[in-house]
């Protein structure tokens, strides 16, 4: 039986190979070479250059991640064989009592990385992990699972990032997120940048332009690399969503920016970097890839008190309907058929969102929602690569979320390089229309370089558009602290990027109360 339903596998494997499609059977393909893997590997340099992870928590459990690469930037220095990895989950941090341990696969297929999924937990508690290898032990991580789905939990803090461009400095700002007392980080998208060096930069890229799955490995190495982004990494659970450049800027669907570019070499490009996507980060396996198709839209509840929706903005989006850049309003943003979406993750979502019972109901998603003009005085611009750019897609979704009384709707924004906190409404343009849920973007960790203030500028913005309550360049990330009663955002920010140690400062904070939408500046 076994020998007949392998060698089926093996004939359809030609089938996959040469897309990324066989990557679903992989790790079972391992565990039929059990006999096959290294249990002994001897190490002359340390296999865990790249620390680990942990993410996607439940009451039960989460996903812990590693990835053997004693030659991170050059490929990852691992033989094209399989190793053994053992896995252990203690409840302090000398490992004495060990809550659960395993054993695992790291092929060469997927790099070597190590996606862990634990279940059997209890709710609402913290472990330290670690993976050992032959004679290598990694760094120790530290993981929580969630409330249980009806615990009424009293109090949630996460922060959320996104944007870390390794070339423009240093990301101090996720060494001082380590230091946060914090139960989750969101990461928003732009974990990577896809473009060649820069020599006049901070500090410089690994290679041209990324095209190829080892292009892609590389350079996710080389940020991995940096220590503070290890130690936020470690600190504990990531929820993880990519924007355009873990690809390539402002993509859309399967269409390029750059002209001329045939969709079937855009999607082999899309195959790689989905892949090494997935390879880094702590993700589980329903998210693993078929060659240039991923689903990473999920929902992770976190006990009564927050349901966090992750959304992908990127890979079912339609083109720009009114193309690329800052445009005036006109007729083709109103497209109905233009989506950001996708039917599929829309109706998901608006399926959730209706059989949320959680308190706070937490959009987690890419670029800014809010329908901000652009263009100081007369006249107006607005994003087209935003939600502006696909407005009817926008107002058919804060329609739905305000006439189903959907609980306190907050939507978390990267993207854009800068701080806002922006009040939702069907009708922006309507000053009388109340809010109907709050929307705070956070800055980049690094992209843009050293950022600032920008009082004058918030001044302007505030005028063309009333419900934008703040705006600010600095760069950073924003800390929430959530209890039923009360949501509170506190934007942290760092004076400089282009030279490590900048201290920390909360530039504002907001709160909005429960049952009553608008952000309100502390
Ligand atoms: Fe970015």
């Amino acid at each position: 039986m076994f020998r007949s339903s392998a060698s089926t596998f093996l004939s359809d494997r030609r089938q996959f190979v040469l897309g990324a499609g066989s990557l679903a059977l992989l790790p079972w393909f391992g565990q039929c070479l059990k006999g096959a893997a290294k249990t002994n590997a001897s190490f002359s340099k340390d296999p865990f250059t790249l620390g680990v992870a942990s993410g996607d928590p439940l009451p039960d459990g989460f996903v812990l991640w590693t990835r053997l690469a004693p030659e991170p930037i050059e490929g990852g220095g691992m033989p094209a064989e399989i190793f053994e990895v053992t896995w252990e989950l203690s409840e302090d941090e000398s490992f004495n009592t060990i809550a659960k341990s395993g054993k695992t696969f790291a092929t060469p297929q997927l790099g070597h990385s190590v996606h862990v999924e634990v279940h059997g937990l209890p709710a609402d508690k913290w472990y330290f992990y670690r993976f050992q290898c032959g004679d290598a032990i990694s760094p120790v991580g530290r993981a929580r699972t969630t409330p249980a789905f009806n615990a009424a939990a009293e109090e949630l803090r996460f922060a959320f990032a996104s944007c870390q461009h390794w070339e423009y400095g240093y990301f101090t700002a996720l060494g001082h997120m380590a230091n946060e007392d914090l139960d989750l980080v969101l990461h928003l998208g732009d974990y990577i940048y896809e473009y060649a060096p820069n020599a006049k930069r901070v500090r410089q890229h690994n290679s041209p332009e990324i095209q190829t799955l080892d292009d892609y490995r590389n350079r996710y190495a080389l940020y991995r690399t940096d220590p503070n982004l290890q130690a936020a990494h470690a600190k504990c659970p990531w929820l993880v969503v990519w924007d355009d450049h873990e690809f390539d800027n402002n993509c859309a669907g399967d269409i390029s920016e750059e002209k001329g570019v045939d969709p079937a070499d855009f999607l082999l490009r899309r195959a790689n970097a989905y892949q090494a996507y997935y390879e880094m980060m702590p993700l589980r396996r329903r998210c693993m890839p078929t060659g240039p198709d991923m689903q990473l839209y999920r929902r992770i509840p976190y006990g009564q008190l927050a349901n966090f929706q992750m959304l992908d903005t990127r890979q079912y989006r339609t083109d720009q309907p009114n193309g690329d850049g800052l445009k005036p309003y006109n007729e083709a943003e109103a497209d109905r058929f233009a989506t950001l979406l996708g039917d599929k993750q829309e109706n998901w979502l608006k399926r959730d969102l209706i059989a949320s019972h959680s308190n706070w109901n937490i959009l987690g998603q890419q670029v800014m929602m809010a329908h901000v003009d652009r263009m100081e005085g007369e006249g107006e611009k607005y994003s087209m690569d935003q939600w502006p750019g696909y407005s009817h897609s926008r107002n058919r979704l804060l329609e739905f979320i305000r006439d189903r009384k959907v609980p306190n709707p907050v939507v978390l924004t990267g993207d854009i390089h800068k701080n806002w906190v922006n009040d939702l409404k069907v009708d922006f343009q309507n000053e009388k229309e109340a809010p109907m849920g709050t929307e705070f973007v956070a800055t980049s960790i690094t992209s843009g370089g050293n950022g600032g203030q920008m009082s004058d500028a918030e001044k302007v913005i505030q005028s063309e558009n009333p419900f934008v309550k703040f705006f600010n360049g600095e760069r950073g990330y924003v800390s929430c602290t959530v209890t039923p009663k009360e949501w509170r955002s506190d934007y942290q920010v760092v004076e400089f990027v282009d030279k490590p140690d900048a201290p920390l400062v909360t530039r504002a904070s907001f709160i909005v109360e429960s049952g009553q939408p608008g952000a309100h500046r502390t």
